[in-house]
């Protein structure tokens, strides 16, 4: 983001490169840490079944059939280890390599969120009482970065609709306002006074109220990791990755804009929209176009990431409510970016 110099911005085929052949070699570690998979017998035993990138002894159906299954546009699933080893988390390193190897520090159970501010009915809730409440479900979608990366993603979650309306909103509640939990001792980034921890995002009502917008709770048919915001995290698939805020513990119903971290870090290049944009560049990079993971090379970027007209997700997507574009009716983008 606002600190990170372009040269770290497209390392990714470099990475995987580096994968590749630490797996062609037998190591299966990432930033020092020795995977606990390959048992043999597996199936049986007790503790844990994933390795330090996630990638568990037994694949999920979904991790199975992650060859053959794509984004609506026809394009792959990003492989389990990009997805898991490949993270923005500047609460853990501003290094995208780093961030699977020390996230194991934040504990993830248990998990509250409280939901509040302009709404009839507060709430805390237990983490396992959300998908009980709620349910779960597989969204595919692609994730841009505002740095220029891309992956397709197959997240479990809920709509966040779902949870605000439970909430009952009040009448004057315009926009609603995000928070990661706030532990410096567990989140060694949070020690450094140059952003204003903990992160925060934020959505007008109506965007958080829009179909593709979710709460996530896992991805590849497993919970979440670390790395990836566990236990919660918000996706919003027709905005750049920054808005997709992690480890949530807050969420309020307010009546102004929120301020995000990155509002506050760098107020010239990163607005409260964050809509992706190819006609808007940042002031540092063009958004035209994208390099998705394991690509080598670049793709041009598509208006709202490819959701403008979508009005739901899959089966829901016809006929009901406003689609991503009409959100946007008559506002001049490159201002309100
Ligand atoms: N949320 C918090 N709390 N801290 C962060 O540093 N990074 C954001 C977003 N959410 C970030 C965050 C950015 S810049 C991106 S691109 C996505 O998370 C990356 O999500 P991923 O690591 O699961 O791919």
């Amino acid at each position: 983001m606002s600190r990170i110099p372009s040269s770290e911005i497209t390392p990714l085929q470099q990475y995987l490169d580096r994968r590749r052949l630490l797996a062609g070699l037998g190591a299966v570690g990432l930033g020092g840490l020795a995977a606990a998979c390959g048992v043999s017998g597996s199936g049986g035993g007790s503790g844990s079944d994933s390795d330090a990138t996630g990638a568990a002894a037994q694949p999920t159906p979904l991790e199975l059939r992650a060859g053959s299954t794509t984004d609506e546009f026809g394009d792959a699933l990003t492989p389990l280890e990009a997805v898991t080893g490949y993270n923005n988390f500047y609460e853990f390193s501003t290094n995208k390599e780093s961030v699977a190897g020390m996230a194991g520090s934040l504990v993830t159970r248990p998990w509250t969120l409280d939901v509040g501010g302009l709404v009839a009915k507060p709430r805390t809730y237990d983490l396992d009482e959300l998908t009980q409440r709620f349910g779960s479900e597989e969204r595919i979608y692609r994730l841009r970065c505002v740095e220029g990366w891309s992956m397709v993603i197959p997240w479990q979650g809920f709509p966040l609709a779902a949870l605000l309306a439970e909430a009952q909103p009040l009448g004057k509640a315009t926009h609603v306002r995000l928070e990661t939990v706030f532990r410096p001792e567990q989140l060694p980034g949070q020690r450094s006074a140059f952003y204003s921890w903990p992160y925060v995002e934020g959505l007008r009502l109506d965007e958080a109220m829009h179909d593709l917008a979710i709460l996530s709770t896992g991805l590849y048919g497993k919970d979440l990791l670390p790395q990836n915001g566990a236990p919660l995290r918000l996706v919003v698939p027709w905005k750049y990755g920054f808005k997709s805020i992690k480890s949530i513990v807050r969420i309020d119903l307010v009546d102004e804009p929120p301020t995000s971290l990155w509002m506050n870090a760098a107020p010239g290049e990163y607005g409260f929209y964050a809509n992706v944009n190819p006609e808007v560049d940042h002031p540092r990079w063009t958004q035209a176009n994208e390099r998705r993971i394991g690509d080598l090379g670049r793709r041009r970027t598509r208006m709202f990431n490819g959701y403008a007209d979508a009005t739901g997700y899959g089966r829901q997507a016809s006929g009901r409510g406003k689609s991503v574009a009409e959100l946007y009716a008559g506002m001049d983008l490159s201002r309100n970016f």
